[in-house]
């Protein structure tokens, strides 16, 4: 083992968002997120009299002590500080990048190098305890400085997104339910599946359209999806109603974002005036918190 040689490790993580896949993802069809990379969260460790304690059921707990048992420092005392601009259950992978930051500062204080691979790995650990069953997107994508189109046990791709567009995340503030609206999908069996064949294909024609750069046939099938994440019951009043926002103050499409039954949604702007004053007016009919991306 190496000496200890620093009293404080640090980890950062940035957020990520789904842009169009969620759901369908985890039946076998394609999806794409986007990083946040302004959205970060920080974790500290250090030294402690008293050993950390293990908490099954927290992804950040589990996360450190995968990385300790990964290290075969399983018994060791320490303390841990987090720091987030991420918030919790809103789709925007905030268990994935605590869960990032935390094993990079595990890593970070012993002082031992940590490849992409190992960390994904120890990451989805965590994302089981949090998610399940998840498809592994949030961790990929909070760990790339690129959109991800992800097929789940298929592999993914990094998408290189320089549309000179807007993405507008507006936060309903209030908690996703990523597990319950997944299983509500499962409960509907075969009626799900033409919706779930839609999404797929719905997030085959965004990828076209991005790579032919058209914004607004990108809007048109981000407001497509939204419309099929409603019949599959994943989308609750609040988000229906910044979307409607959001389409009548400019955007070029918007849906929600992410598990759903909470959580934020997305709105393209095809400049940063427009992007501003969308974000203002979803503020202003109930949204609680709103970012700007450049994609
Ligand atoms: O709520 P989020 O951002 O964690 O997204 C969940 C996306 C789902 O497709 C519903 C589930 C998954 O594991 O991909």
């Amino acid at each position: 083992m190496n000496n200890i040689k620093r009293r404080v490790g640090e980890g950062r993580s940035h957020s990520k968002i789904i842009l169009i896949g969620e759901h369908s993802v985890v039946y076998g069809y394609p999806a794409i997120a986007l990083p946040l990379k302004d959205v970060e969260v920080s974790c500290q460790i250090e030294k402690s009299d008293t050993p950390l304690l293990y908490i099954s059921e927290d992804p950040l707990s589990t996360a450190v002590f995968s990385a300790l048992e990964y290290l075969e420092i399983s018994d060791y005392h320490l303390s841990l500080s987090v720091t987030s601009r991420i918030p919790e259950k809103r789709g925007m992978g905030s268990s994935a990048a605590v869960s990032i930051a935390a094993i990079r500062a595990v890593f970070d204080y012993f002082n031992y190098s940590l490849d992409k691979e190992t960390l994904e790995m120890l990451v989805n650990q965590a994302e089981i305890i949090a998610h399940t069953n998840p498809s592994g997107l949030d961790a990929k994508t909070c760990l790339s400085n690129q959109a991800v189109k992800f097929i789940r046990n298929k592999g993914f791709e990094l998408l290189d997104f320089q549309l000179d567009a807007y993405l507008v995340i507006a936060d309903t503030g209030i908690h996703g339910h990523t597990k319950e609206a997944v299983q509500n999908v499962k409960n509907m069996n075969e009626h799900a599946f033409p919706i779930l064949h839609q999404l797929g294909k719905l997030t085959e024609q965004f990828e076209k359209a991005f790579v032919d750069k058209s914004l607004h046939d990108m809007g048109k099938i981000l407001s497509k999806a939204h419309i099929e994440l409603q019949k599959l019951g994943v989308s609750i009043e609040k988000s229906d109603n910044l979307v409607k926002t959001a389409l009548e103050n400019g955007a070029l499409g918007a849906k929600m974002s992410g598990g759903g039954l909470g959580g934020c949604v997305i709105a393209l702007s095809p400049d940063m005036v427009s992007a501003q004053s969308l974000a203002d007016k979803l503020m202003e009919k109930g949204a609680i918190n709103t970012w700007i991306e450049r994609i």
